[in-house]
Protein backbone atom coordinates (compact mmCIF):
# COMPACT_ATOMS: atom_id res chain seq x y z
CA UNK A 1 0.00 0.00 0.00
CA UNK A 2 1.68 3.51 -0.54
CA UNK A 3 0.61 6.88 0.86
CA UNK A 4 -2.73 7.19 2.16
CA UNK A 5 -4.84 9.25 -0.82
CA UNK A 6 -7.07 12.35 -0.13
CA UNK A 7 -9.15 14.13 -2.29
CA UNK A 8 -11.30 16.92 -2.71
CA UNK A 9 -12.37 19.55 -4.53
CA UNK A 10 -14.12 23.26 -5.02
CA UNK A 11 -17.32 24.55 -6.94
CA UNK A 12 -15.94 27.23 -9.26
CA UNK A 13 -17.48 30.15 -8.12
CA UNK A 14 -14.37 33.38 -8.54
CA UNK A 15 -12.01 34.79 -7.35
CA UNK A 16 -11.07 33.44 -3.90
CA UNK A 17 -10.14 35.25 -0.47
CA UNK A 18 -8.79 35.60 2.77
CA UNK A 19 -11.33 32.73 3.72
CA UNK A 20 -10.31 30.01 1.51
CA UNK A 21 -6.45 30.82 2.14
CA UNK A 22 -6.56 30.54 5.82
CA UNK A 23 -8.87 27.27 5.25
CA UNK A 24 -8.85 24.99 2.75
CA UNK A 25 -5.87 26.71 0.84
CA UNK A 26 -3.60 26.24 3.97
CA UNK A 27 -5.01 23.00 4.41
CA UNK A 28 -4.40 21.31 0.83
CA UNK A 29 -0.50 22.90 1.03
CA UNK A 30 0.07 21.17 4.24
CA UNK A 31 -1.97 17.50 3.12
CA UNK A 32 0.04 17.61 -0.02
CA UNK A 33 3.21 17.33 1.68
CA UNK A 34 2.09 14.05 3.80
CA UNK A 35 -0.30 12.40 1.22
CA UNK A 36 -0.93 11.49 -2.54
CA UNK A 37 -3.37 14.02 -3.18
CA UNK A 38 -6.18 15.07 -5.63
CA UNK A 39 -7.83 18.50 -5.68
CA UNK A 40 -10.29 19.63 -8.67
CA UNK A 41 -12.87 22.22 -9.69
CA UNK A 42 -16.16 20.26 -9.62
CA UNK A 43 -17.93 22.09 -12.29
CA UNK A 44 -20.68 19.85 -12.57
CA UNK A 45 -21.36 20.82 -9.36
CA UNK A 46 -21.54 24.29 -10.31
CA UNK A 47 -23.97 23.40 -12.95
CA UNK A 48 -26.67 22.01 -11.02
CA UNK A 49 -27.42 25.41 -9.28
CA UNK A 50 -25.98 27.66 -12.61
CA UNK A 51 -27.66 25.43 -15.25
CA UNK A 52 -29.15 28.62 -16.77
CA UNK A 53 -26.10 30.55 -16.83
CA UNK A 54 -22.95 28.86 -17.52
CA UNK A 55 -21.39 31.65 -19.04
CA UNK A 56 -18.78 32.05 -16.18
CA UNK A 57 -17.91 28.21 -15.26
CA UNK A 58 -14.94 27.34 -17.31
CA UNK A 59 -13.50 30.95 -16.54
CA UNK A 60 -14.07 30.60 -13.34
CA UNK A 61 -12.60 27.40 -13.23
CA UNK A 62 -9.38 28.96 -14.53
CA UNK A 63 -9.10 32.25 -11.73
CA UNK A 64 -9.40 29.23 -9.19
CA UNK A 65 -6.65 27.12 -10.27
CA UNK A 66 -4.57 30.18 -10.26
CA UNK A 67 -5.36 30.82 -7.35
CA UNK A 68 -4.65 27.32 -5.73
CA UNK A 69 -1.26 27.45 -7.80
CA UNK A 70 -0.46 31.31 -6.45
CA UNK A 71 -1.30 30.32 -2.91
CA UNK A 72 1.55 27.85 -3.09
CA UNK A 73 -0.35 24.66 -4.06
CA UNK A 74 2.36 22.75 -6.39
CA UNK A 75 1.44 20.76 -9.12
CA UNK A 76 4.56 18.38 -8.81
CA UNK A 77 3.44 17.39 -5.91
CA UNK A 78 -0.56 17.05 -6.36
CA UNK A 79 -2.52 16.42 -9.25
CA UNK A 80 -5.04 18.89 -9.89
CA UNK A 81 -7.80 18.46 -12.48
CA UNK A 82 -11.03 19.78 -13.67
CA UNK A 83 -14.09 17.29 -12.80
CA UNK A 84 -15.72 17.61 -16.47
CA UNK A 85 -12.84 16.43 -18.57
CA UNK A 86 -12.19 13.46 -16.60
CA UNK A 87 -16.03 11.13 -17.85
CA UNK A 88 -15.17 8.06 -15.40
CA UNK A 89 -17.12 10.23 -12.94
CA UNK A 90 -20.30 10.29 -14.81
CA UNK A 91 -20.14 6.71 -15.59
CA UNK A 92 -19.80 5.78 -11.95
CA UNK A 93 -22.30 8.27 -10.83
CA UNK A 94 -24.40 6.66 -12.88
CA UNK A 95 -24.02 3.38 -11.45
CA UNK A 96 -23.93 4.86 -7.67
CA UNK A 97 -27.70 6.22 -8.35
CA UNK A 98 -29.02 2.39 -8.89
CA UNK A 99 -27.25 2.12 -5.20
CA UNK A 100 -28.24 5.10 -3.12
CA UNK A 101 -31.80 4.31 -1.65
CA UNK A 102 -33.63 7.86 -2.72
CA UNK A 103 -34.38 8.56 1.01
CA UNK A 104 -30.36 9.08 1.52
CA UNK A 105 -30.56 12.10 -0.74
CA UNK A 106 -34.33 13.43 -0.53
CA UNK A 107 -33.12 13.58 3.41
CA UNK A 108 -29.48 15.09 2.63
CA UNK A 109 -29.50 18.20 5.09
CA UNK A 110 -27.69 20.46 2.78
CA UNK A 111 -30.66 19.43 -0.03
CA UNK A 112 -33.35 20.81 1.99
CA UNK A 113 -31.36 23.72 2.89
CA UNK A 114 -30.23 24.89 -0.16
CA UNK A 115 -34.19 24.40 -1.28
CA UNK A 116 -35.26 26.71 0.97
CA UNK A 117 -32.26 29.30 1.06
CA UNK A 118 -31.91 29.30 -2.73
CA UNK A 119 -34.98 31.37 -3.72
CA UNK A 120 -33.93 32.59 -7.49
CA UNK A 121 -33.51 29.80 -8.87
CA UNK A 122 -35.53 26.47 -9.07
CA UNK A 123 -33.65 23.69 -7.83
CA UNK A 124 -36.27 20.94 -8.00
CA UNK A 125 -34.05 19.07 -10.00
CA UNK A 126 -33.06 15.39 -10.54
CA UNK A 127 -29.58 16.97 -11.02
CA UNK A 128 -29.70 19.15 -8.16
CA UNK A 129 -30.85 16.07 -5.66
CA UNK A 130 -28.01 13.60 -7.22
CA UNK A 131 -25.27 16.38 -5.86
CA UNK A 132 -24.20 14.64 -2.97
CA UNK A 133 -24.15 11.14 -5.05
CA UNK A 134 -21.66 13.24 -7.75
CA UNK A 135 -19.64 13.82 -4.85
CA UNK A 136 -19.25 10.61 -3.93
CA UNK A 137 -18.40 9.19 -7.68
CA UNK A 138 -15.62 12.18 -7.12
CA UNK A 139 -14.52 10.55 -4.10
CA UNK A 140 -14.79 7.26 -4.50
CA UNK A 141 -13.26 6.75 -8.06
CA UNK A 142 -10.12 7.71 -6.44
CA UNK A 143 -10.51 5.61 -3.69
CA UNK A 144 -9.67 8.54 -1.18
CA UNK A 145 -8.98 7.73 1.84
CA UNK A 146 -9.52 11.26 3.59
CA UNK A 147 -11.72 14.00 2.27
CA UNK A 148 -10.28 17.98 3.90
CA UNK A 149 -14.07 20.08 4.20
CA UNK A 150 -15.74 21.92 6.06
CA UNK A 151 -18.37 20.75 8.36
CA UNK A 152 -21.12 21.68 6.36
CA UNK A 153 -19.83 19.02 3.85
CA UNK A 154 -19.86 15.95 6.42
CA UNK A 155 -23.45 14.71 5.63
CA UNK A 156 -22.03 14.46 1.72
CA UNK A 157 -18.68 12.58 3.04
CA UNK A 158 -21.09 10.08 4.92
CA UNK A 159 -23.61 9.01 1.85
CA UNK A 160 -20.42 8.64 -0.03
CA UNK A 161 -19.45 6.45 3.01
CA UNK A 162 -22.26 5.07 3.01
CA UNK A 163 -23.14 4.03 -0.91
CA UNK A 164 -19.41 2.31 -1.16
CA UNK A 165 -20.78 0.19 2.24
CA UNK A 166 -23.55 -0.70 0.40
CA UNK A 167 -21.84 -1.10 -3.21
CA UNK A 168 -19.16 -3.42 -1.54
CA UNK A 169 -21.48 -5.09 0.23
CA UNK A 170 -23.38 -6.63 -2.96
CA UNK A 171 -19.90 -7.12 -4.87
CA UNK A 172 -17.22 -7.69 -2.24
CA UNK A 173 -14.28 -5.00 -0.94
CA UNK A 174 -14.24 -2.68 -4.26
CA UNK A 175 -14.45 0.54 -3.15
CA UNK A 176 -12.85 2.50 -0.18
CA UNK A 177 -14.96 4.32 2.65
CA UNK A 178 -14.05 7.43 2.73
CA UNK A 179 -13.84 10.09 5.56
CA UNK A 180 -14.13 13.55 6.61
CA UNK A 181 -10.72 15.26 7.39
CA UNK A 182 -11.74 18.24 9.32
CA UNK A 183 -9.11 20.11 10.17
CA UNK A 184 -9.08 23.62 12.63
CA UNK A 185 -9.11 26.61 10.56
CA UNK A 186 -8.94 30.29 12.09
CA UNK A 187 -12.28 32.05 11.94
CA UNK A 188 -12.01 34.78 8.90
CA UNK A 189 -14.73 37.47 9.01
CA UNK A 190 -15.60 39.79 6.52
CA UNK A 191 -15.88 43.22 6.22
CA UNK A 192 -19.18 43.64 7.66
CA UNK A 193 -18.17 41.13 10.59
CA UNK A 194 -20.11 38.30 9.46
CA UNK A 195 -18.31 34.97 7.78
CA UNK A 196 -16.38 35.84 5.00
CA UNK A 197 -18.05 34.90 1.87
CA UNK A 198 -18.61 35.91 -1.75
CA UNK A 199 -22.12 35.78 -1.49
CA UNK A 200 -22.28 38.66 1.62
CA UNK A 201 -19.77 40.89 -0.96
CA UNK A 202 -17.79 41.37 2.56
CA UNK A 203 -14.28 39.70 0.84
CA UNK A 204 -10.89 40.43 0.65
CA UNK A 205 -9.70 38.94 -2.06
CA UNK A 206 -6.36 37.05 -2.98
CA UNK A 207 -6.19 39.35 -6.33
CA UNK A 208 -7.09 42.69 -4.22
CA UNK A 209 -4.61 45.26 -4.67
CA UNK A 210 -2.51 46.56 -1.44
CA UNK A 211 -4.66 49.81 -1.84
CA UNK A 212 -8.20 47.93 -2.30
CA UNK A 213 -6.89 45.58 1.04
CA UNK A 214 -5.91 48.93 2.97
CA UNK A 215 -9.38 50.80 1.54
CA UNK A 216 -11.25 47.40 2.65
CA UNK A 217 -9.74 47.25 6.35
CA UNK A 218 -9.94 50.69 7.26
CA UNK A 219 -13.80 50.58 6.63
CA UNK A 220 -13.86 47.15 8.16
CA UNK A 221 -16.25 47.34 11.12
CA UNK A 222 -14.82 47.17 14.75
CA UNK A 223 -16.82 46.85 17.82
CA UNK A 224 -20.20 49.42 17.43
CA UNK A 225 -20.05 50.39 21.36
CA UNK A 226 -16.85 52.06 20.57
CA UNK A 227 -17.75 55.43 18.65
CA UNK A 228 -15.17 57.98 19.87
CA UNK A 229 -11.51 57.20 19.79
CA UNK A 230 -11.32 57.85 23.92
CA UNK A 231 -14.03 54.81 24.26
CA UNK A 232 -12.84 51.55 25.58
CA UNK A 233 -13.46 48.93 23.23
CA UNK A 234 -13.81 45.19 23.71
CA UNK A 235 -11.96 43.39 21.20
CA UNK A 236 -13.61 39.90 21.85
CA UNK A 237 -16.94 41.52 19.64
CA UNK A 238 -14.52 43.03 17.18
CA UNK A 239 -14.22 41.26 14.23
CA UNK A 240 -11.08 43.41 13.31
CA UNK A 241 -9.65 41.44 16.39
CA UNK A 242 -10.35 38.22 14.98
CA UNK A 243 -8.70 38.95 11.79
CA UNK A 244 -5.69 40.16 13.93
CA UNK A 245 -5.79 36.33 15.36
CA UNK A 246 -4.95 34.70 12.03
CA UNK A 247 -1.81 36.75 11.79
CA UNK A 248 -0.33 37.58 14.40
CA UNK A 249 1.64 36.30 17.73
CA UNK A 250 0.49 36.18 20.97
CA UNK A 251 2.54 39.87 21.62
CA UNK A 252 1.34 41.92 19.28
CA UNK A 253 -2.49 40.10 20.19
CA UNK A 254 -1.64 42.01 23.77
CA UNK A 255 -0.79 45.40 22.21
CA UNK A 256 -4.09 44.98 20.32
CA UNK A 257 -5.86 44.17 23.52
CA UNK A 258 -4.52 46.34 25.77
CA UNK A 259 -4.30 49.39 23.60
CA UNK A 260 -8.15 48.81 22.81
CA UNK A 261 -9.82 48.49 26.48
CA UNK A 262 -7.93 51.04 27.55
CA UNK A 263 -8.67 53.74 24.45
CA UNK A 264 -4.96 53.32 24.52
CA UNK A 265 -4.82 53.21 20.26
CA UNK A 266 -7.54 53.97 18.07
CA UNK A 267 -9.41 51.85 15.64
CA UNK A 268 -7.36 52.95 12.11
CA UNK A 269 -3.88 52.41 14.54
CA UNK A 270 -4.97 48.75 15.30
CA UNK A 271 -5.93 48.56 11.83
CA UNK A 272 -2.54 49.50 10.41
CA UNK A 273 -0.04 46.51 11.10
CA UNK A 274 -3.07 44.35 10.24
CA UNK A 275 -3.07 46.05 6.78
CA UNK A 276 0.71 45.91 6.53
CA UNK A 277 0.42 41.78 7.76
CA UNK A 278 -1.96 41.47 5.13
CA UNK A 279 -0.69 43.09 2.23
CA UNK A 280 3.15 40.96 3.33
CA UNK A 281 1.26 37.50 2.80
CA UNK A 282 -0.55 38.68 -0.70
CA UNK A 283 2.10 40.07 -2.21
CA UNK A 284 4.27 36.95 -3.17
CA UNK A 285 0.58 35.29 -3.91
CA UNK A 286 0.11 38.15 -6.37
CA UNK A 287 3.28 38.13 -8.15
CA UNK A 288 3.31 34.53 -8.50
CA UNK A 289 0.02 35.44 -10.15
CA UNK A 290 1.27 37.76 -12.63
CA UNK A 291 3.53 34.80 -14.19
CA UNK A 292 0.52 32.31 -15.15
CA UNK A 293 -1.41 35.37 -16.26
CA UNK A 294 1.50 36.54 -18.32
CA UNK A 295 1.76 32.45 -19.60
CA UNK A 296 -2.00 31.27 -20.26
CA UNK A 297 -0.72 28.16 -21.70
CA UNK A 298 1.12 27.08 -18.79
CA UNK A 299 -1.82 26.77 -16.87
CA UNK A 300 -3.78 24.66 -19.53
CA UNK A 301 -0.48 22.34 -19.74
CA UNK A 302 -0.96 21.53 -15.82
CA UNK A 303 -4.37 22.02 -15.84
CA UNK A 304 -3.90 19.12 -18.99
CA UNK A 305 -1.47 16.96 -17.31
CA UNK A 306 -3.26 16.85 -14.23
CA UNK A 307 -6.78 15.64 -16.10
CA UNK A 308 -4.92 12.73 -17.95
CA UNK A 309 -3.09 11.66 -14.23
CA UNK A 310 -6.51 11.72 -12.67
CA UNK A 311 -8.31 9.76 -15.24
CA UNK A 312 -5.54 7.23 -15.31
CA UNK A 313 -6.03 6.50 -11.63
CA UNK A 314 -10.09 6.76 -12.19
CA UNK A 315 -10.60 4.31 -15.31
CA UNK A 316 -8.47 1.76 -13.41
CA UNK A 317 -11.26 2.15 -10.48
CA UNK A 318 -13.89 1.78 -13.72
CA UNK A 319 -12.19 -1.06 -14.66
CA UNK A 320 -13.05 -2.81 -11.67
CA UNK A 321 -16.38 -1.58 -10.87
CA UNK A 322 -17.54 -2.99 -14.18
CA UNK A 323 -15.89 -6.13 -13.72
CA UNK A 324 -17.47 -6.63 -10.60
CA UNK A 325 -20.48 -6.10 -11.93
CA UNK A 326 -19.99 -8.24 -14.98
CA UNK A 327 -20.14 -5.23 -17.41
N1 LIG B 1 -19.61 20.04 -2.54
C1 LIG B 1 -18.29 20.62 -2.36
C2 LIG B 1 -18.44 22.07 -1.92
O1 LIG B 1 -19.41 22.71 -2.25
C3 LIG B 1 -17.45 20.55 -3.60
C4 LIG B 1 -17.15 19.12 -3.99
C5 LIG B 1 -17.63 18.44 -5.07
C6 LIG B 1 -16.32 18.23 -3.28
N2 LIG B 1 -17.15 17.17 -5.07
C7 LIG B 1 -16.33 17.01 -3.99
C8 LIG B 1 -15.57 18.35 -2.10
C9 LIG B 1 -15.62 15.89 -3.54
C10 LIG B 1 -14.85 17.23 -1.67
C11 LIG B 1 -14.89 16.02 -2.37
O2 LIG B 1 -17.56 22.60 -1.28
FE1 LIG C 1 -11.44 46.54 17.17
FE2 LIG C 1 -8.91 47.27 17.22
FE3 LIG C 1 -10.88 49.10 17.30
FE4 LIG C 1 -10.45 47.53 19.38
S1 LIG C 1 -9.03 49.06 18.55
S2 LIG C 1 -12.43 48.02 18.46
S3 LIG C 1 -9.82 45.62 18.38
S4 LIG C 1 -10.40 47.74 15.60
Amino acid sequence: MGPKRVLSGMRPTGRLHLGHLHGALANWLSLSNEYECFFFSADWHALTSDYADTSRIAANTREMVMDWLSAGLDADKCTIFVQSQVKEHAELYLILTMYTPLPWATGCPTFKEQQEQITDKDLNTLGFLGYPILQAADILIYKAHFVPVGIDQVPHIEIARDVARRFNNFFGEVLVQPAPKLTEVPKIPGTDGRKMSKSYGNTINLTDSADEVRQKVSTMMTDPARQRRTDPGDPSICPVYTLWKAYDTEENLEWVRSGCTTAGIGCLQCKKPLIERINEQLGPIQERRRAFEADPAALDRIIAAGNDKARETAAATMTAVRSALGL
